[in-house]
């Protein structure tokens, strides 16, 4: 078996999709599987038979490149051979519980040499939103306070907890919140909530952050939490600026800065940290998604001063039930270890540089495109019906662009107007010309 990933993968289509094996498995799990699935899952209709690197084969023989890559999941592409058979060991060997194993212990080391200033203090979770609440407990432990602070946009998760740190309309149904959330403007450039241009404005909208904070928060805030780029907010890109600028802010409130790098991290856009780009260290550092290479786990990493805080740092105050075992330090373990030797950050600089300069002309020659922007793999097309107003692209002919792109071959998630590609770190080139390809087709025919 190979070490490596393949590379130079093109789509195959050979049914309508989803094919009618799919149809029949679907209809089937539809009966009893609950709704609210991932929309991508939903809208494709497929069902998965194998995947490989950038393709995803389905039940029908159908071969699909994937640019979703699991929502930044999937960092090595599926089913690396080196991970999946790390993680065949690691269950014939020990799978369950909070003992010290050896895949734990190799994975702290290593991790040394990629933290962020002192951040060397790592606890274990199984999911982002785990991790986050973590991050909140901890700050109202080390600060005293209880008041937090997040954006416009933001994701965290879909707990209680970070509800309340949610920067957009899905939680409306939900609140009562937790007291003492405050939400202040992300520096998108590109609809600026302020009508200003970067870098004139200044970073206007950090100062009306802070005018915002200072008349609104009540006993004093415990901390600032950002995501470096914000993921499901359309993979927003704020200048290099914005974080010192905010990691400032957090200062003047005698505040804890969190870096939620559940998407940005572990090379996504090009450099290890999200936060890298501007310089920035946090107090405390939210990991997941690619960390564990697909298996389910989540990190908070911070500096040993604030991780010895009470009862945070009690025995059994920051555990949970699955946290760092076996089977899941293997996992971040054996991910590190390929992204370290495969040169996975780099490769995503080249690469994601590679595919944004296929894509860039785009925003001149198609109407409905009014911005491509990117950093390493992650990257953001907006969808417009009009150029001039910004307003974004009407859901049905979303809808119509990812069905068309599937038909194609290409799973997407065009099917909303903030169009986000984050594939596997492991992409190359010659697998870009072909994904590329595809969309200047459905692109030249697309009527908006
Ligand atoms: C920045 C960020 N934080 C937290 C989460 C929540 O992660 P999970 O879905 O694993 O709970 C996500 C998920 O998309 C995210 O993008």
């Amino acid at each position: 078996m190979s070490k490596k990933q393949p590379v130079v993968q093109n789509a195959k289509v050979i049914t309508n999709i989803p094919g009618p094996q799919s149809k029949q498995l679907r209809a089937q799990e539809d009966k009893y599987l609950a709704d609210g699935l991932q929309g991508f899952a939903t809208m494709s209709g497929i069902v998965v038979d194998k995947a490989e690197g950038n393709v995803v084969t389905d039940v029908d023989g159908n071969e699909l490149l994937d640019i979703i890559g699991g929502i930044g999941v999937n960092g090595l592409g599926h089913s690396h051979p080196v991970f999946v058979n790390a993680m065949k060991e690691q269950l014939e060997q020990a799978s369950v519980g909070s003992f010290t194993s050896k895949a734990r212990v190799e994975f702290l080391t290593k991790f040394q040499e990629v933290a962020p200033g002192k951040l060397n203090k790592v606890q274990f979770y199984s999911g982002g939103s785990e991790a986050v609440e973590s991050a909140i407990r901890l700050s109202k432990d080390y600060t005293g306070k209880f008041e937090m602070v997040s954006f416009n946009g933001a994701f965290h998760g879909k707990t209680h907890g970070t509800l309340g740190l949610m920067g957009s309309d899905f939680k409306k149904p939900y609140g009562p919140f937790a007291p003492g959330c405050h939400q202040i403007p992300y520096a998108d450039c590109y609809r600026c909530p302020l009508k200003m241009k970067h870098p004139t404005c200044s970073l206007a909208c950090v100062d009306v952050a802070k005018h915002q904070l200072k008349n609104n928060t009540s006993k004093g805030v415990a901390a600032i939490i950002a995501e470096p780029m914000q993921g499901t907010a359309g993979n927003i890109i704020p200048p290099d600026d914005f974080l010192p600028a905010i990691k400032n802010m957090a200062e003047e409130l005698d505040a804890l800065f969190i870096a939620d790098e559940m998407i940005c991290g572990f090379g996504r856009t090009g450099k290890f940290w999200g936060t890298s780009h501007s310089g920035v260290t946090p107090d405390i550092m939210t990991v997941g998604k690619l960390f564990g290479g697909g298996f389910p786990v989540s990190g908070l990493i911070t500096t040993e001063e604030i991780a010895k805080t009470k009862p945070w740092g009690n025995p059994s105050g920051s555990s949970s039930s699955y946290g760092g075992n076996p089977l899941a330090s293997q996992a971040a373990n054996t991910s590190l270890e390929i992204i370290q030797n495969e040169n996975l950050v780099e490769n995503s600089r080249i690469v994601g540089k590679y595919f944004l300069d296929q894509l860039k002309p785009f925003e001149d020659k198609y109407p409905f495109i009014g911005l491509v922007d990117g950093r390493g793999l992650f990257i953001r097309i907006e969808l417009v019906e009009n150029k001039a107003t910004k307003e974004p692209l009407a859901k049905a002919k979303c809808s119509k662009l990812f069905d068309t792109f599937l038909q194609r071959g290409l799973l997407t998630m065009s099917y909303a107007p903030h169009f986000r590609i984050q594939p596997a770190l492991i992409l190359d080139t010659g697998t870009v010309d072909n994904i590329v390809s595809i969309m200047r087709k459905v692109f030249d025919n697309f009527k908006h």
